[in-house]
């Protein structure tokens, strides 16, 4: 999986394919990060979120990883304040225990299927402080109802662009939870956009 290719163009795709509701959803839990010390960004991609969270938090020491090296360039571009950029495959490599005490892993976790998944957010998941908070933002699948049925349409519609956009392995999503509670995090909200389509998630570890 590579979204070097994408780089260039994720932005202007995520504003016709997305219009604000991605950024709405990946902001929509910012103010639980407000006490933290570092701050973890894993997937950041192009910096949107890592740009919202340094005008809240002019000063906190962020940390943004990434595998794609043009994804990096790009964040790099809007970066100010202590940030460290990393590029790095999650899948691969092992992050330093207890280090930091909030991961903010958006748009991320839904790239894996169920194998990787487990190892990328047991990866996470040990890089974290005890009482760490996690916010996440990915597609979901709503229980029933049209909204399902137009969630399915939609993940086939994605996972076929994304795996020949950016060769990605998965070919439909899995729903993360159960790994976070595994890990000992618990949900704290979870708030849904455009018809349970996409949803924010703040997990936390109590
Ligand atoms: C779908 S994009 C999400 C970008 C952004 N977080 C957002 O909210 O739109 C997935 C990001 O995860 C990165 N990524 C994919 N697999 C990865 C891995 N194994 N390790 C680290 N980063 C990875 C990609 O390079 C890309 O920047």
């Amino acid at each position: 999986m590579s979204f070097d290719r994408l780089a260039p163009h994720y932005r202007w795709l995520e504003r016709v394919t997305a219009g604000g509701v991605l950024q709405r959803a990946r902001i929509a839990h910012l103010a639980s990060l407000d006490t933290a010390e570092n701050i973890l960004l894993v997937g950041e991609g192009p910096g949107r979120f890592l740009t919202a969270l340094r005008a809240r938090r002019p000063d906190v020491p962020i940390t943004v990883l990434d595998a794609s090296a043009r994804m990096l360039d790009m964040a790099r571009d809007t970066a100010v304040g202590p940030t460290t950029f990393q590029q790095l495959d999650l899948t691969e490599e092992s992050l330093p225990p207890g280090s930091w005490d909030a991961v903010v892993s958006h748009c991320f976790l839904d790239c894996f299927a169920s194998a990787k998944l487990e190892r990328v957010s047991a990866n996470l998941a040990q890089a974290t402080t005890p009482k760490a908070d996690w916010l996440i933002t990915d597609f979901a699948m709503p229980a029933a109802g049209w909204q399902r049925a137009r969630a399915r349409f939609a993940h086939a519609l994605m996972y076929r662009t994304f795996r020949i956009a950016a060769n990605l392995e998965a070919r439909r999503w899995t729903d993360p939870s159960y790994l976070l509670s595994a890990q000992g995090f618990e949900l704290h909200r979870r708030t849904p956009f455009n018809h349970g389509l996409i949803r924010a998630d703040h997990w936390r570890r109590a």
